[in-house]
């Protein structure tokens, strides 16, 4: 029998979705870096030629980050919130990923918010390239996640289809509030 098919989660349908999109030489930005796997990945997409710009509140989680990365010359990172992007930004994006939430294995209690996480999330659009993805993975399970998660999914949902193709993956019979991805796409 054929081996069973496994439907990739919230963090793997991202990481499909945003490989298909970025091309070697791109400029993108992770909003979120935490541990590091998602600007490692990134890292990988756009090669020595690209940019990896990353933000991270915690000096924990850049320090993580660039131990994962190895400190490649193609990686920025800033301490600073995401919702300040446009002080670090000039140049169009190519992709943008979040991954709200708590940092795995770090402090619990600081966790992504809400009103900057929208207030990151408007700036960012304004920074993608026509055809450019971005990508939000929303945990729900923790305390003050569910208000975040419906916060970014009626902004996103509200987005001028004329411009913005939003689409939302999520598993639909998963106990314990699973995570879901928002991919919305700059129309060209
Ligand atoms: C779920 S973790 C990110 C995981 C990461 N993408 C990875 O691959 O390991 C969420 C991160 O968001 C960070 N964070 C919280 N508020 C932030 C803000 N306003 N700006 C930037 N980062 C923030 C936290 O410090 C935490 O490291």
């Amino acid at each position: 029998m054929a081996s069973v098919a496994k439907l990739p989660r919230p963090t793997e349908m991202a990481h499909r979705l945003l490989s298909e999109r970025i091309q070697e030489g791109d400029t993108v930005v992770d909003a979120t870096v935490g541990n590091g796997h998602d600007t490692l990945f990134l890292a990988n997409c756009v090669g020595e030629n690209g940019h990896v710009i990353g933000f991270d509140l915690q000096a924990g989680a850049i320090e993580k980050t660039r131990k994962r990365t190895g400190n490649r010359p193609n990686i920025t990172l800033h301490q600073a919130g995401h919702e300040t992007l446009d002080d670090f930004i000039a140049e169009p994006i190519a992709a943008i990923t979040f991954n709200l939430g708590y940092l795995p294995g770090g402090d619990k209690n600081l966790i992504t918010d809400k009103e900057s996480t929208l207030t990151a999330l408007k700036k960012s659009v304004a920074f993608l390239e026509p055809g450019g993805l971005l990508t939000v993975v929303a945990y729900i399970g923790h305390e003050g996640g569910p208000e975040e998660g419906e916060a970014v999914s009626d902004w996103a949902s509200s987005l001028d289809q004329d411009n913005f193709s939003v689409a939302r993956y999520e598993f639909q019979n998963q106990r314990n509030s699973p995570p879901f991805l928002l991919a919305i796409e700059k129309r060209m």
